[in-house]
């Protein structure tokens, strides 16, 4: 039986858009949603150019427990979600319908550089301010805190003496369009 994905994304989306492309022929994964927070996210037309439905919620439908998120995600019958570049909380109604079913992506080695405020080329900078000789990827369990669920999959790069926030970025994105998907496909067919 095909598993159907909502990818939550707040941002440019070029996870999300690796993703869609991944499971286009899949048999057994379907991407039938993306869910933003915000009306203006690239990852919107992202969705529009690859044929996949998308959803806006404001804030306040984020901050008041998430019921009108839940009915959405149960109209498209979705059994699993996925944040790539998702910047708010997601809500106490839709982690509770979907224990163990929402994994997220941070772009660094958590516990390092996570947290509130963390995201994007936030992190980046703090790799490189740090002096940190390595850095990657974790691939979590979504819980109540940010960047605190159980880790699925961490995988690391190198961070040069001469590298640029954006040099660390890149290498860094590149991870992420290699395995997120293949985590996302090994979890979902899991649950
Ligand atoms: C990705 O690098 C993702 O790991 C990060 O945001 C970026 C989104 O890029 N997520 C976080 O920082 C979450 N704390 P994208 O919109 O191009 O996929």
């Amino acid at each position: 039986m095909t598993k159907n994905i909502a990818i939550f994304a707040s941002g440019s989306g070029s996870n999300a858009g690796n993703i869609i492309r991944y499971f286009r022929d899949s048999e057994t994964i379907s991407v039938r949603l993306v869910v933003s927070n915000r009306s203006k996210a690239f990852v919107l037309e992202r969705a529009g150019i690859l044929r996949v439905p998308s959803e806006v919620f404001l804030r306040e439908e984020w901050e008041s427990g998430g019921a009108n998120v839940l009915a959405v995600l149960k109209k498209y019958d979705i059994d699993f979600i996925v944040l790539a570049g998702f910047l708010a909380r997601v809500p106490d109604a839709v982690l509770q319908a979907y224990p163990n079913k929402i994994i997220n992506i941070h772009p660094s080695l958590l516990p390092k550089h996570g947290g509130k405020g963390m995201y994007g080329h936030h992190v980046h900078e703090a790799v490189v301010a740090a002096a940190e000789t390595e850095t990657g990827i974790t691939i979590h369990y979504v819980n109540e805190c940010y960047d605190e669920g159980e880790v699925i999959r961490q995988v690391t790069c190198p961070v040069l003496p001469a590298d640029t926030p954006e040099d660390v970025a890149n290498r860094v994105h590149a991870l992420e369009y290699e395995h997120y998907p293949q985590v996302i496909e090994e979890i979902v067919l899991l649950n």
